[in-house]
Formats: structure tokens, C-alpha cells, sequence
């Protein structure tokens, strides 16, 4: 099976390198915008009741992958999937970011972790109930060799 998405919008950040471009939201203070399309922008409604948001995008700026990969905080390589390195069979991206403000179809973030043009695949709120795991384990990240 094939799928073929269809990009709701655009990620605007100060990010032009990737070797400039934070690895996480966590680690990121930076601000953007997302652009929703027009045709999208109803969709919108009731989003700014949300303190983050969360975003999924196409790593467009990224090409073919390897199922070993030495990640940007280890020395040593690990299979793809316990990784979120941006080269991926099926290059999506997923950033939880801070909601500052909604303008219209604009969107204020704080948190960016993706590349100016960044194409936007879909929004989600983000629900504590729903996304906060207690006593979760965080496997070859807690014994990582870089901070
Ligand atoms: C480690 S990934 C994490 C992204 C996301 N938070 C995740 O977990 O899926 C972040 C890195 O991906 C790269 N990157 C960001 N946006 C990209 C894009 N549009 N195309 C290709 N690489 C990108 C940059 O090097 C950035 O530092």
C-alpha cells in the first residue's frame, strides 16, 4: 500500500542549516510560525485553548536512510527506530511545540526544531492526559555519552 499526503500548511523558522537547527523542542527557545493553508483554516478553531501543540511534518530536507545510525547525543550506533534521526524510510518528523498565540490561520510557536519551510502534515493538541507517560523508561538515551 501507498499513501500520498498532502501538506496542510508550512513550518517559517530561523533555521536555514541543519547543523544550526536544535535537536529537540526541549532544547530549543526559538520562535516560528506555522502557516495553515487557506482551505485548512477552520480547522484551526478552538486550537488556542492549547499551551502546546503537537506537529507532524515531512523531513523534507533529508534523503535516504540506514537502519544503524549513530545519534546526535551517543557515540555509539543504534537501530533507527529507537532514534529520532531526521533520515527515515517514511521521513516524518513529530515536535511538540508552545502555542504562544493564534492569528487566524497563523500560529505563534516557541520551541522549533525544524528547518524554515518545513512542510506541515497535521496539528494535534497535546493533552496531558493523553501524552504524559509516569515512569517511563528512556532505554540507550539514559546512559547517552553527550548532553
Ligand atoms: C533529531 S530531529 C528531531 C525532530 C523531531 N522533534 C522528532 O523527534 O521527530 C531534528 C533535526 O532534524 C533536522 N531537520 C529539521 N528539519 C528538517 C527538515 N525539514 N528536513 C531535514 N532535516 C531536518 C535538523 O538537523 C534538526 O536538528
Amino acid at each position: 500500500m501507498d499513501f500520498t499526503f498532502t501538506p496542510i500548511g508550512v513550518i517559517h523558522s530561523p533555521f536555514l542549516d541543519k547543523k544550526d537547527t536544535p535537536i529537540q523542542p526541549t532544547r530549543s527557545r526559538a520562535a516560528g510560525q506555522v502557516e495553515v493553508f487557506e482551505e485548512y483554516a477552520t480547522g484551526l478553531e478552538d486550537l488556542e485553548g492549547f499551551s502546546h501543540i503537537i506537529l507532524l511534518y515531512v523531513f523534507h530536507r533529508s534523503s535516504g536512510f540506514r537502519l544503524k545510525v549513530q545519534p546526535f547525543l551517543d557515540s555509539r550506533p543504534h537501530g533507527l527506530f529507537s532514534t529520532r534521526y531526521p533520515c527515515r524510510p517514511n521521513p516524518i518528523g513529530l515536535s511538540i511545540v508552545r502555542l504562544v498565540n493564534r492569528r487566524g490561520r497563523w500560529l505563534d510557536i516557541e520551541g522549533v526544531d525544524v528547518l524554515d519551510s518545513t512542510p506541515l502534515l497535521d496539528i494535534k493538541p497535546y493533552v496531558p492526559e493523553f501524552d504524559i507517560r509516569t515512569g517511563a523508561r528512556a532505554g540507550w538515551f539514559e546512559n547517552r555519552s553527550q548532553e
